[in-house]
């Protein structure tokens, strides 16, 4: 059967990602410590699961988004993309999911109209 995200491809997730780059409802196939990943954006926020299915090893990043699930493009096994459990078969595994930190960088600089002392 199809093992499709054995090979790592697209961005290295540890490097970090703009969540303004995916659109509501799409995906991004990645890659963080060896294994990929798939980062999904569902209601305005941001998911990341494993990119394997575990029935048969379907690509998830070729799935959609259904209510907060991913589903399998292959038998159509869905999963929480918040915890990665199986929603519904025929998989019987949960994929493993990875909380995302969320960074901002900022820098102090005086504006415009601000009083000076
Ligand atoms: S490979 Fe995903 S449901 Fe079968």
């Amino acid at each position: 059967m199809a093992d499709e995200a054995q090979s790592l491809t697209g961005p290295d997730l540890t490097q970090g990602f703009e969540p303004a780059r995916l659109n509501d409802g799409e995906l991004l196939l990645g890659h963080a410590n060896g294994e990929a990943v798939v980062i999904a954006k569902d209601a305005g926020e941001c998911f990341a699961v494993s990119a394997k299915c575990t029935h048969y090893g379907g690509n998830l990043a070729r799935g959609i988004l259904v209510g907060g699930a991913i589903r399998c493009p292959l038998h159509h096994a869905e999963f929480c993309l918040r915890t990665g459990e199986v929603l519904t078969p025929p998989a019987l595994d949960p994929v493993k999911s990875w909380a995302l930190e969320i960074a901002c960088t900022l820098s102090a600089k005086p504006s415009a109209s601000a009083p000076h002392k």
